[in-house]
């Protein structure tokens, strides 16, 4: 079998916008570990295991985070809690000090927030480039299993439960995108797709990545959907390619193994377009009043913003490459993506060298 994801979109059907609900507002309940709904103002704990995250402002957000010190992202995506700037959800509150830079945009189809920081202090291990973390999972349930996001952008004010969303963090910088919004051309699942693990934040969520040392709040473009180019335009349709993250794995039919592979050999070097941001606010510095735990003998409130940063050379745009690949259940590339090395978005796309994207054309999926 050869499927080629090219597909084309008539023009008139795209003049005018049209929006789906579906796929896009969360109708479940709430997972086992979680508030009812995104309550402000919970007692701290750090010890706890919620797993609401919600993503309101430059000053008011979550992350998901591993529960215990050391950890590898891709050992413990299943378990990871909600990490917040505020004290909410029940959920852990991240100290002062591990932020050193936020980058929160909100577009007509998703709201999006990246920072850098020392997430070796939210329990990621040195030099983890770590993960991503998705509503999906190899269960269905969720990496994190139960994990769930509200934003109250689209009015300011209303907590909405939202179906989709993605996340990558590394143990220096982290992504994390909710659709908020879809038309008939770019579904929620599409806008906030969730297979391109190890393109890692610069490629998936593309924005600008230089902030370090900055708070801002931007508007912001809409990015084509993660992998999305664009082929043709001929007067009365728009052709778009999908880029397919490659992976090899092995099914069993009628017990036998079957091998297969999907995606392509050579990575793309760039994204279709990098929105631009408007309107940005910038502010100082984020902070909680909450210091880091007692056992690491740093006063409150002086949890040193200079250490955090001080060991990276990022320069302001690391990939966040990752070694596993959720949801299919198959074999993973694993670690031959990893150069373990720096990083920008760009060597972190080099270091994946044996993905392609066809000449101009179309991602590929070849089942043999
Ligand atoms: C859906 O939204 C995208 C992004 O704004 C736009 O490019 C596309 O034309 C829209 N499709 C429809 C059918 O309105
Ligand atoms: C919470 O997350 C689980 C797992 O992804 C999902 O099944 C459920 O619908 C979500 N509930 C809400 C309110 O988002």
């Amino acid at each position: 079998m050869f499927s080629l994801s090219i597909f084309l979109v008539g023009l008139a059907a795209s003049v005018h916008a049209q929006q789906v609900t579906e796929g896009v507002i969360a109708t479940g309940t709430m997972g086992v570990t979680n508030p009812p709904k995104a309550t402000m103002g919970t007692d701290v704990n750090q010890e706890s295991e919620s797993r609401l995250a919600s993503i309101n402002s430059w000053e008011d957000w979550c992350l998901f985070a591993p529960k215990d010190a050391g950890s590898t992202i891709g050992d413990v995506e299943h378990s990871v809690v909600a990490w917040c700037t505020k004290p909410r959800n029940n959920a852990r509150v991240i100290p002062d000090g591990v932020i050193t830079g936020v980058s929160f945009i909100k577009t007509d189809y998703y709201v999006q927030v990246m920072a850098y920081g020392d997430f070796t202090k939210l329990n990621i291990q040195d030099g983890d480039y770590g993960g991503e973390l998705d509503p999906h999972g190899p269960t269905g349930d969720g990496n994190p299993v139960g994990g769930n996001v509200t934003s109250n952008v689209v009015d300011g004010n209303t907590d909405v439960s939202y179906e989709e969303w993605m996340s990558f963090i590394s143990y220096q910088q982290v992504c994390l995108r909710v659709c908020t919004n879809a038309n008939s051309t770019w579904g929620a699942d599409l806008m906030c797709e969730h297979e391109l693990d190890v393109m890692g934040c610069e490629f998936v969520m593309p924005g600008n990545y230089q902030f370090d040392g900055k708070f801002e709040e931007c508007e912001a473009e809409v990015a084509y959907p993660p992998g999305v180019y664009v082929t043709a335009i001929d007067g009365t349709s728009t052709g778009y390619s999908t880029f397919r993250q490659y992976y090899t794995g092995v099914y069993t039919a009628d017990g036998t193994p079957v091998s297969y592979t999907v995606g392509t050999t050579v990575t793309p070097s760039s994204v279709q377009m990098k929105p631009s941001s408007s309107n940005c606010q910038t502010h100082s510095t984020i902070t909680n009043g909450v210091g880091l735990s007692v056992g690491d003998s740093q006063p409150t409130g002086s949890a040193a913003s200079g250490s955090s940063g001080s060991s990276s050379t990022r320069g302001g745009s690391s990939g966040s490459a990752t070694t596993t690949r959720s949801g299919s259940g198959s074999s993973a590339t694993s670690g031959e993506s990893q150069d373990g090395g720096e990083g920008d978005g760009a060597s972190a796309l080099q270091a994946v060298t044996f993905f392609a994207l066809a000449a101009g054309a179309a991602a590929v999926a070849l089942f043999h």
